[in-house]
């Protein structure tokens, strides 16, 4: 077996930064799947709301963990799929015409990927994936693959996610002042649902939830394409911050309750159950009820879940209402939250813990706080592969993608449509 590329993927989170170095062997002609050789974990306080705010402290926790990595490896990253996510990324569902397909013959793979259709990017937004939902043709919809067919009529919805350019800059400045160029950057709640979703999930209809530490990232899934992206500016900081705000106690003894004693079920906290806070005044402790410590967190969840609740709101597809829920991220981890989003969203509701299928010494990569970057593994190796995860066609080739996304940070107006549009390492690293 020759190796083929030591993959490096880095979830840059609001909490924290973690790592991981993969290698892929090929065996034959036959690529092996990516064999798991390092984690390595740092706090971050470099961002707010999942948005680098300050980029020294964001390069200096991400080089922590390269170096920790390289330390155990003897390996030295140069470039790695980067996570993204953060109030400054939005979503839109397009629907446009195709005009120069159809009319002649039957829909062939190449004329799709060659079709221009308008954009709605401008300078302030960058393009992180453009994923097609289903076609049109003649006025029939949701077709999900239309190669082969014949039509005179044929339009795409597609799910466009971008991001602030500011924000990715910092990033990319980041990663760069870290010494790691981006190969990729790949939606965290994206990440998080390749690594979590069953295949019947993502195909039946599923809502994944990812709760982090600064926002709460959702990602909807039918038919095995993305339809829905949304991000909430609440998660776990905020579950925190109520409790040290509240006794005015420092934020790590609140974090440390909540960890150790946090449930948001009442009546499964002992009534006369005391739990001791540090205080912001010096050396001094507060006794707290167990239970109204609870009560803070019960709240907190029961607006999160309304917000969830107002996000669905806007999503207009058939049988939301039975979609099924799939919470991941660290702050699911909290006692009771999935049985309380059950009862308020009315879904049924589990918890997604991380599942790779590869054996690898790390078995223990099952925290759903390392959902994300375990999927950002994932995109990684299937870009390797050259093969789209979620979707029917295959990845536009690279001088095709190159000049399309060139077309896009220049003149934002027309573009080329492909499954799996993204910009390329180069135009990342260049650009910031
Ligand atoms: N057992 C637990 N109970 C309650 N909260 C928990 C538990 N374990 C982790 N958390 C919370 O999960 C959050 C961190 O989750 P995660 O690591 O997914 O966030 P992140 O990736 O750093 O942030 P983001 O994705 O928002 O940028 C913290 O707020 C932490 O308090
Ligand atoms: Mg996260």
């Amino acid at each position: 077996m020759n190796k083929l590329k030591t993959i490096t993927a880095i979830d840059v989170g609001t909490t924290k930064v973690f790592s991981l170095m993969a290698n892929v062997f090929t065996d034959g002609n036959l690529m092996t799947t990516p064999e798991i050789i390092a984690t390595s974990i740092a706090p971050c306080n470099g961002l707010k709301k999942g948005n680098v705010n300050d980029v020294k402290l964001t390069s200096a926790a991400i080089k922590q963990t390269l170096q920790d990595l390289e330390s155990q490896t003897g390996i030295k990253t140069k470039s790695a799929y980067v996570g993204v996510t953060g109030s400054h990324v939005s979503y839109e569902n397009k629907r446009n015409s195709l005009k120069d397909i159809g009319g002649h013959g039957v829909i062939t793979h190449d004329e799709l990927n060659l079709t221009e259709f308008e954009s709605d990017s401008d300078d302030q937004r960058m393009l992180l994936h453009a994923m097609p939902i289903s076609y049109t043709l003649d006025g029939a919809d949701g077709i999900r693959n239309p190669i082969g067919m014949h039509s005179d009529a044929v339009s795409v919805d597609t799910h466009v996610i971008t991001a602030d350019r500011t924000f990715i800059t910092k990033l990319t400045e980041s990663c760069k002042e870290a010494g790691v160029k981006v190969d990729a950057f790949v939606m965290e709640p994206f990440a998080s649902a390749l690594s979590t979703l069953t295949d019947d999930e993502r195909e039946q209809g599923t809502l994944i939830i990812d709760i982090g530490g600064g926002t709460t990232d959702i990602i909807g899934f039918k038919d095995n394409r993305v339809i829905y992206t949304a991000v909430i500016p609440v998660a776990g900081f905020q579950f925190t911050n109520d409790i040290a705000y509240t006794y005015d106690s420092t934020y790590e003894s609140a974090e440390k309750v909540k960890m150790e004693h946090g449930h948001t079920e009442l009546t499964a906290i002992e009534i006369s159950k005391n739990i001791t806070l540090n205080s912001n005044k010096e050396s001094q402790t507060i006794e707290v009820p167990a239970r109204d410590i609870g009560r803070l967190l019960r709240e907190r969840s029961v607006e999160l879940a309304q917000m969830v609740q107002l996000k669905l709101e806007e999503l207009e597809i058939n049988g939301l209402d039975t979609m099924k829920i799939v919470l991941t991220g660290g702050g699911s981890k909290l006692p009771g939250i999935g049985h309380l989003f059950q009862r308020h969203l009315g879904r049924r509701v589990r918890l997604g813990e991380p599942n790779v299928s590869w054996s690898n010494k790390f078995d223990d990569l099952k925290h759903p706080s390392q959902a994300t970057v375990l999927g950002i593994l994932i995109w990684a190796y299937s870009c390797l592969q050259k093969k789209p995860l979620v979707g029917s066609q295959k990845t536009m080739d690279s001088n095709k993608t190159n000049k399309l996304i060139q077309k896009l940070l220049t003149t934002h107006k027309k573009l080329r449509l492909s499954p799996w549009i993204r910009p390329t390492a180069n135009q990342i690293n260049n650009h910031s």
